[in-house]
C-alpha cells in the first residue's frame, strides 16, 4: 500500500502540463470527491496500526504535493497570459472595424452634382426656412394664385409669410438675385411637403435645381444639357419633352426619359409605356427675370429640376420611398460598394 502511494508521488511530481483541460483531469484523478485521495483516506482504517503513522504522513505529503502541483501549473498559465500584454498575441489577425457608408441619397445628390459640375455649373446653396418670396412670389406665384395649392406648406408663423421651403427653385431667386449672368448654377437640398407619407411620397424630400442664364439661350440648349445628363445618369440616350405648365417658366416641359421594357420591372415601373417622368423644366418666364433684377430683354434662360429621391430609386430599383428614412442598416450597408 505504501509503495503505492509513493508511486503516486513520483507521478505528481513529474506531471507537467500548460493545458487546462489536462490540469483539470489531474486535479478531479487526485483530489476530486471520488478521486484517489479519497480512496487512499478511506483505507487508512485498514491499514495495521504500526503502519499508519508513515502511511498517514506519506498520504498528506501526496495531497499537499498534488494541490501545489495544481495551483502551480495554473499559475503558470495565467502569468503567461499576462506576459502577452495588453495588446495579446500581436500575431493574431485583427479584428475588422466596420466601415459606415454614404447614404443612397448622398451617393444620387454626389452623382448629379458631377455630372453637371463637368459642363461648368457651380453649386449653390439657400436657406430651408424661407419667405413667402423666394419660395413663391418672385417665382410668378403671387399670393391667392391657384398653382400654389400645388404644394401644401409648412408655414412656420401665423402671418403665413415664413416657411419651410417647398422646393430648391427659392434657391434660383436668391441667385439670380446676387448674380448677373451668365449664371450656370446647380441646387441640391432638403424641401418639404405637407403631404400624407406612403410608398411614393413624403412630408421630406431632396431635390436638385439647375438654371442657366445668359444672353440667346435657347429651349434646343435646354433639351441638349438634359439628354447629356440622362446619358451620364442613366445611360439612355432617349428623352422627350411633353409640354406642361409651371407658374414660373414659359414654356414648361416635363421631361421622359425611355427607359425600356426590357424586364417585368421595366413594364412596371413605366405602367408599360416604357417611358418614365424624370422632371420639370422650362425657359425661365421674363416676369421671374424681372423679379430677379435681370434683364429679359437681354437675357434668357432655362431652369429644371428633380426629385433626388426619384432619381435614386430608378437608379437603385428601390420601391419605396420610406426606406431613405428609416435608416435600417441592412438597406444603407448594401450602398457600401458605392463611393
Ligand atoms: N419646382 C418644381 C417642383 O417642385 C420643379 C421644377 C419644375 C423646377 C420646372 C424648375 C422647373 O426649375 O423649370 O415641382
Amino acid at each position: 500500500m505504501l509503495e503505492r502511494v509513493k508511486k503516486l508521488i513520483e507521478e505528481v511530481n513529474s506531471f507537467n502540463s500548460t493545458n487546462v483541460d489536462e490540469i483539470e483531469t489531474f486535479r478531479i484523478k487526485f483530489l476530486g470527491s471520488k478521486g484517489l485521495l479519497k480512496e487512499l483516506f478511506a483505507e487508512f482504517k485498514n491499514v495495521p496500526n504500526e503502519q499508519k503513522k508513515e502511511f498517514g504522513q506519506t498520504i498528506n505529503t501526496l495531497k499537499k504535493l498534488a494541490e501545489d502541483k495544481v495551483s502551480s501549473l495554473k499559475e503558470t498559465i495565467e502569468n503567461s497570459k499576462e506576459e502577452k500584454g495588453i495588446y495579446g498575441d500581436l500575431t493574431r489577425p485583427s479584428e475588422l472595424i466596420d466601415l459606415g457608408s454614404r447614404h443612397p441619397i448622398s451617393i444620387v445628390k454626389n452623382k448629379i452634382i458631377d455630372v453637371f459640375n463637368r459642363i461648368g455649373f457651380t453649386i449653390s446653396e439657400g436657406p430651408e426656412i424661407e419667405d413667402d418670396w423666394h419660395n413663391f412670389t418672385a417665382l410668378n406665384l403671387p399670393e391667392y394664385h391657384p398653382a400654389r395649392d400645388m404644394q401644401d406648406t409648412f408655414f412656420i408663423n401665423e402671418n403665413l409669410d415664413t416657411l419651410l421651403r417647398t422646393h430648391t427653385s427659392s434657391v434660383q431667386v436668391r441667385h439670380m438675385e446676387n448674380n448677373q449672368p451668365p449664371i450656370r448654377t446647380i441646387s441640391p437640398g432638403r424641401v418639404f411637403r405637407n403631404e400624407d407619407i406612403s410608398a411614393r411620397a413624403h412630408c421630406i424630400f431632396h431635390q436638385v435645381e439647375g438654371l442657366y442664364i445668359d444672353t440667346d439661350v435657347s429651349f434646343a440648349d435646354l433639351k441638349q444639357t438634359l439628354l447629356y445628363f440622362t446619358k451620364e445618369m442613366f445611360g439612355k440616350s432617349k428623352i422627350r419633352l411633353r409640354p406642361s405648365y409651371f407658374p414660373f417658366t414659359e414654356p414648361s416641359a416635363e421631361v421622359d426619359i425611355y427607359w425600356g421594357l426590357e424586364t417585368e420591372t421595366d413594364y412596371k415601373i413605366t405602367k408599360g409605356t416604357g417611358w418614365l417622368e424624370i422632371m420639370g423644366c422650362g425657359m425661365v418666364d421674363p416676369n421671374v427675370l424681372k423679379n430677379c433684377n435681370i434683364d429679359p430683354e437681354k437675357y434668357s434662360g432655362y431652369a429644371f429640376g428633380m426629385g433626388i429621391e426619384r432619381i435614386a430609386m430608378l437608379l437603385y430599383q428601390i420601391p419605396d420611398i420610406r426606406m431613405f428614412y428609416e435608416n435600417d442598416v441592412r438597406f444603407l450597408k448594401q450602398f457600401k460598394s458605392v463611393i
